[in-house]
């Protein structure tokens, strides 16, 4: 017996009809951004590991543990992209889209690789959808971006998410107020894995979510305390255009985001219905980052959300995302004279804009029928010998189980219409 194969581990793969539910939840996150005027841009899938180590921070988990790092027969090193905004920057300083109109407004969406252990919502390829818009400092574009995400989150019907929202300050307000944090810290009975921790990033410490550390961080210093006027005022004008808008959101000054390069506004959707991995997407600005990777002094902002935990999140909301049925239509040609007629019919419904398939090989009535049931389509077309030497068809609605004959002249447009009325009661 030879050995079957399996997809790697922690892979998720979305298979019809899941996948139908999969690609809606997709095109309900995109359309805000495209609506915005985003444009498309299409990333390499791999990029030079020292794209990762500069952009995102040696530090962090995803550069130092999770990379999918390989050298390739030039002996290059090359990493599988962990994220995307590195190489949006990247692609944005090579092609010079900078030097155009600013802001620079971009979406991108695919799978992403992070050597995490994988359990529920946590994979080693996960999918994204991303926008970055580089080149304003402008707080309405802070607010535009988030509330690109909530809307797509709200297209889908969520409602069991909350937008958490903070200030991580600037290269003028955060070392200080590090040092400060570190003094703190350094008070504190801690084991060594945490002072480690704290010694890398002693941000991260304020995430602990051990309960003798948290009640030791209580009085811990915040830097939402400690921005600088500039900082401070740049929040409270994008928490100003959030109300204004309507964006409900809350502040979490605790917040601590996995990417080295988040300056002032960071955000995250949290979703409660999803367990451990409940982040569904982040975001923030990152005003020095395309400076570091070589670029012009430009800030940009910008966001992931994560589609599999989206998915998830849809699930666990009981929300029927997308068409319910693959297929409008099915066709039942029986006796040859069925299955001379049946691709033309085929071909036209399709033209039309129905779904159609229909039944391939020699098949009996009942078994013919058994087919259309379980094609899911509401309405099936039957193609027999006698009914097409008359010139009709049966079209029966499974939802009742109803049959007509109609004209083979106006089968196309009954049937047509047939589907606009269903489509404008559901
Ligand atoms: P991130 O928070 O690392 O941000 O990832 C964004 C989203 O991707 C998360 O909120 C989560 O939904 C999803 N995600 C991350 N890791 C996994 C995983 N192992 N399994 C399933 N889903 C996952 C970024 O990647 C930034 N590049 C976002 C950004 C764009 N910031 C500014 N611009």
């Amino acid at each position: 017996m030879s050995d079957t194969l399996s997809a790697p581990k922690g892979v998720p793969e979305y298979l019809p009809p899941e996948s139908g539910a999969w690609l809606a939840v997709r095109e309900a996150l995109t359309r805000p951004a495209v609506l915005a005027g985003y444009g498309y841009i299409e990333l390499p899938i791999f990029e030079d590991t020292a794209l990762y180590v500069r952009g995102v921070g040696e530090s962090t988990d995803v550069v130092s543990k999770e990379m999918y790092t390989f050298t390739d027969r030039g002996d290059r090193s090359l990493t599988l992209r962990p994220e995307g905004t590195a190489g949006v920057m990247r692609s944005v300083i090579e092609h010079r889209l900078d030097r155009g109109q600013l802001p620079v407004k971009l979406w991108y969406t695919g799978p992403f690789f992070r050597a995490e252990r994988p359990q529920h919502g946590r994979y080693r390829q996960l999918q994204q959808f991303g926008v970055e818009a580089i080149g304003s400092d402008d707080p309405a574009l802070d607010a535009e971006v988030v509330t690109l995400a909530d809307e797509g989150y709200r297209a889908l019907g969520l409602t069991g998410y909350r937008l958490e929202l903070t200030s991580l300050g600037c290269r003028e307000c955060r070392p200080p107020y590090r040092e400060t944090l570190v003094a703190f810290l350094e008070g504190l009975d801690l084991d060594e894995a945490t002072r480690e921790r704290a010694r890398i990033n002693p941000l991260r410490v304020l995430d602990d979510k051990r309960p003798e550390v948290i009640a030791q961080l209580a009085d811990a210093p915040l830097m939402l305390d400690h921005l600088c006027e500039a900082c401070a005022e740049h929040f409270a004008a994008v928490r100003r255009l959030l109300d204004e808008h309507g964006t409900r959101y809350v502040v979490n000054p605790r917040m601590v985001r996995g990417l080295d390069y988040y300056t002032r506004t960071t955000f995250e959707f949290v979703h409660d219905g999803l367990g451990a991995q409940s982040g569904i997407g982040g975001g923030g600005r990152y005003d020095g980052l395309m400076a570091d990777l070589g670029g012009q002094e430009l800030s940009g902002i910008g966001f992931g959300l994560g589609l599999d935990r989206t998915y998830l999140a849809c699930q666990a909301e009981g929300l029927q995302v997308g068409p319910p049925t693959a297929l409008d239509v099915y066709v039942v040609p029986l006796g040859a004279a069925g299955r001379t007629a049946a691709p033309a019919l085929v071909a036209q419904l399709r033209r039309a804009g129905l779904r159609t398939d229909q039944v391939f090989g020699e098949r009996g009535l009942k078994g013919a029928m058994k087919s259309a049931d379980r094609s899911g389509a509401p309405a099936v077309v039957v193609l027999g010998e006698r009914d097409l030497e008359a010139g009709v068809a049966q079209v029966k609605t499974m939802a009742t189980g109803e049959q007509v004959a109609v004209s083979l002249t106006e089968l196309v447009t009954h049937l047509t219409q047939q589907h606009q009325t269903k489509e404008s009661l559901s």
